[in-house]
């Protein structure tokens, strides 16, 4: 990917639509080595492009999904017990020479280690996804990792990355990642596509959706989004609702099929009832208005 043209082209083959803002950060990440740091609203597709990117270059996709109480140990690596168990009673019993407890045999490899692996293919992706559900001391263990891509098994020593893995880092924003990370990074702020980065979206994953049912599901999604809403629709369920209005069999909306799938759209109760009823078809005759 030798230009932001590129990076654009090789995304699309991925089905990843992907804008000149994005696609340049992108470039840059790759071209410099430095990780790239996704923040955005929920379903706007920060984790797509990582498997989009690996998928591109033909590297692996290795995925350290984050939570709270995520540790160093178990990001990096954790010992086998149950087969260091296994293989001491299966000494003891053959009266064999006691196994090395602490090598290769018996160390599982979690993503951080995996990542910095030699890889035939190339460095792999690395996707360290949701940071924001983890807390300060792993964020200051992740930067240090990320600083000298080197990890260290007290048992066995240090294993250091051949060339450094391709990071993405993604977060909603439920806190603020710390400076120090985040200037490690580049930064992209991930927002809601507009009309027609949507529409070139739904193309690539409801090709079934005609040109016109697609148009009224865009314009009612993005109109839905500037609604007070507890939380908005991302690009995911406008391909959701897409789907379901497929297998229904709908051509068109209209205020019952919109009543009726609106569990695609939105996952809140209060969200889904603020629309049911007269507020759906008042949405819906304004995008009618606008297609038109
Ligand atoms: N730019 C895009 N091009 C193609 N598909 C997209 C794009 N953005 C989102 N999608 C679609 O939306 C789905 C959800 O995207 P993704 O899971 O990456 O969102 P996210 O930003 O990681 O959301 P969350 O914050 O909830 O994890 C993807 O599986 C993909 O189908
Ligand atoms: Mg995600």
């Amino acid at each position: 990917m030798n230009s932001i043209d590129d990076v654009q082209a090789a995304l699309a083959d991925q089905d990843y639509v992907c804008g000149p803002a994005l696609a340049t950060v992108v470039f840059l990440a790759l071209r410099l080595g430095r990780p790239l740091f996704l923040e955005g609203e929920a379903g706007t597709g920060k984790t797509e492009i990582a498997r989009a990117i690996a998928a591109a270059l033909g590297r692996r996709l290795i995925r350290l999904q984050c939570y709270e109480g995520l540790d160093a140990a178990s990001a990096v690596y954790e010992w086998n017990f149950a087969a260091q168990m296994m293989a001491i009673r299966r000494a003891e019993a053959t009266g064999a020479a006691p196994p090395d407890l602490y090598s290769d045999d018996f160390l599982i490899a979690r993503p951080l280690l995996e990542a910095m692996r030699p890889d035939p293919a190339g460095p792999p992706v690395l996707l360290i996804d949701e940071i924001d559900r983890t807390d300060a001391p792993f964020e200051a263990f992740l930067l240090e990792a990320l600083s000298d891509f080197q990890v260290t098994i007290p048992e066995t020593g240090t294993v250091r990355a051949p060339a450094p893995p391709i990071v993405v880092l993604t977060s909603n924003r439920t806190r603020e990642v710390h400076d120090a990370l985040k200037r490690r990074c580049l930064y992209h702020w991930v927002d809601y596509p507009d009309h027609d980065r949507e529409m070139a979206i739904l193309a690539a994953r409801a090709p079934e959706a005609s040109e016109a049912l697609s148009r009224e599901v865009v314009a009612f999604v993005q109109r839905l989004r500037t609604k007070d809403l507890f939380k908005k629709p991302g690009v995911a369920e406008t391909i959701d609702w897409a789907k379901c209005l497929l297998a229904l069999d709908m051509i068109d909306l209209s205020p019952e099929v919109i009543a009726d799938t609106l569990g695609a759209l939105l996952k809140y109760q209060d969200d889904i009832q603020k629309l049911q009823g007269s507020e759906a078809a008042r949405i819906l005759a304004e995008v009618r208005a606008e297609v038109a």
